[in-house]
């Protein structure tokens, strides 16, 4: 079984092969932002991908990406299916801010260059 490594939390949860990032969490009961119910509609469920196996994003998800001018990095929780173990930073712990996201990515992937293991 999988496991979604959210980087900036600390946390491990396993998920079923081909579920999403979501559900992952929610069937470990986390706090997660998903304001539109998981309809690619919000973005409060994003995530930047430290590295791992995600299923390519549907039209519906890379409309939204573009659409937003999000970083190519950048998935949707909601939308985002797990294929194999994967590593992500949750957006929504930096307010949703870009940058700050993007500044958590570099030290999350200097980490892994370094072999320090992430937190
Ligand atoms: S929950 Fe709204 S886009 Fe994922």
């Amino acid at each position: 079984m999988p496991v979604v490594h959210v980087v900036n939390r600390g946390l491990k949860y396993k998920v079923a092969r081909g579920a999403t990032i979501l559900k992952a969490a929610q069937n470990s009961e986390a706090d997660w932002h998903w304001l539109c119910g998981g309809q690619a509609l919000c973005g409060t469920c994003a995530v930047l991908v430290v590295e791992g196996a995600l299923a390519q994003p549907s039209a519906l998800e890379q409309y939204f990406i573009e659409g937003w001018g999000y970083h190519p990095a950048f998935r949707l929780a909601c939308q985002a299916k797990v294929l194999g173990d994967v590593s992500v930073i949750a957006c929504s712990d930096v307010g949703h801010d870009q940058q700050a996201a993007l500044g958590l990515l570099t030290e999350a992937q200097s980490r892994k260059r370094h072999g320090r293991a992430a937190r």
